[in-house]
């Protein structure tokens, strides 16, 4: 079948090569959007970098600026061929046969009608075309009906799909212990990934907050051992109640990460969310800059160091004074905010990295890596 997997803007080219290990074949890689064809299955749902993934209902037409979208969309949408689609769904999870349905929208460019407007279109074509009960958004957290359907419009036109999974996959049943500043788990799946942690290697984030990076960790290496410090107690109780739920072992310490209390080279790779000036201090031995750390970075691993940072670009020159060199380069958007995820390596290993990148399926977009 077809399906569309979205996923943050940036790690387009990382989502497009996990789909393709998870067996799915890869059509086309556009703005947050993967197309493939796959057999939809328990692979494709475990898929860390995805945040939402559907089946492809229709390729929408003729759905421009002008406010004729909308009866376009209603118009096509009627004429939708459901039966395989709810099929599919039905072997994934189950599926009461009244359950109603709700349709979310979104669009790329200026249009002269809102995204509600595009949902109830929809909403009502699709009430012609499966005969089953309409729930018109916008919905409380709990209130989302078991089947969802997505209209993206971009350019002049868009596609129609439905939710395989009951919600969206960046969702993490195990994240509910939380704090200012968390990653999102696919951001953080899409750093281990990059990270190429292999089984038995030791993960190490100094900055794990509620364990976002070392439980992404374990679910793209369930191999890995895991260890995760951070200067507060409160964090490193909110990581260990996240790693119990997750049912996955973590060494947690309370350490500050400019004087990391771990033998030089003990960690294999080191995936980690520094705090940044603007939004979250660094606390300790950090209060005057990141240097101390990408010393203790370097030294604690011979192998790589996978970042999530925001203005990763003007760390350059500690980055370098560690003996360490950026090998990618991502800009990655968060809710609206740019971030920058970034690989580094000690120096001299840039083409190996790419090397060993290319190997597993990642070319990274043009423009992701230094000069
Ligand atoms: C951006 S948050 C990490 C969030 C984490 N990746 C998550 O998903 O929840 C940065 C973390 O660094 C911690 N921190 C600040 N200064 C530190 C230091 N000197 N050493 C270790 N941790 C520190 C903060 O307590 C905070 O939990």
């Amino acid at each position: 079948m077809r399906l569309v997997a979205r996923c943050l803007r940036g790690i387009e080219w990382i989502c497009a090569a996990e789909l393709a290990a998870a067996g799915a074949h890869v059509e086309a890689v556009e703005h947050r959007l993967v197309e493939c064809r796959a057999a939809p299955g328990p692979a494709l749902l475990g898929a860390g970098t995805v945040d939402d993934l559907f089946l492809l209902g229709l390729r929408l037409t003729g759905a421009g600026r002008q406010r004729t979208a909308l009866a376009e969309v209603r118009a096509q949408v009627e004429r939708l061929e459901a039966g395989p689609l709810l099929a599919a769904v039905e072997a994934v999870r189950p599926l009461p046969a009244d359950a109603p349905f709700e349709v979310v929208a979104s669009f790329l460019g200026r249009r002269n009608y809102s995204r509600f407007e595009i949902e109830r279109a929809a909403g009502e074509g699709l009430e012609r075309a499966l005969g089953r009960r309409f729930v018109p958004g916008p919905l409380g957290a709990d209130e989302h009906p078991p089947l969802s359907w997505r209209v993206h419009l971009y350019d002049e036109g868009g596609f129609l799909g439905l939710r395989l999974a009951a919600a969206p996959l960046h969702r993490r049943p195990y994240k509910l212990d939380s704090l200012a500043g968390t990653l999102h788990p696919p951001l953080a799946r899409a750093a281990a990934a990059l990270g190429g942690v292999a089984p038995g290697d030791r993960v190490l984030d100094p900055f794990c907050g509620a364990g976002t990076m070392l439980l992404e960790a374990g679910g793209e290496q369930p191999a890995a051992r895991l260890v995760g410090a951070d200067i507060a107690a409160g964090a490193v109780r909110s990581a260990g109640a996240n790693a119990e739920r997750a049912g996955v072992r973590a060494a947690l310490l309370v350490a500050d990460a400019g004087r990391l209390p771990l033998a030089d080279g003990a960690a294999g790779v080191v995936l980690t969310n520094p705090p940044w000036s603007r939004r979250l201090a660094p606390a300790g031995s950090l209060a005057g800059g990141l240097e101390p750390f990408w010393r203790e970075a370097a030294r604690v691993t011979a192998g790589r160091v996978v970042v999530v940072l925001e203005e990763l670009e003007d760390q350059a020159e500690p980055i370098a004074a560690a003996g360490l060199e950026p090998v990618v380069l991502q800009r990655v958007a968060v809710s609206g905010a740019w971030t920058t995820l970034g690989l580094l390596a000690p120096a001299g290993r840039r083409r190996a990295e790419l090397a060993r990148l290319a190997a597993l399926g990642l070319r990274p977009m043009s423009g992701a890596a230094p000069a």
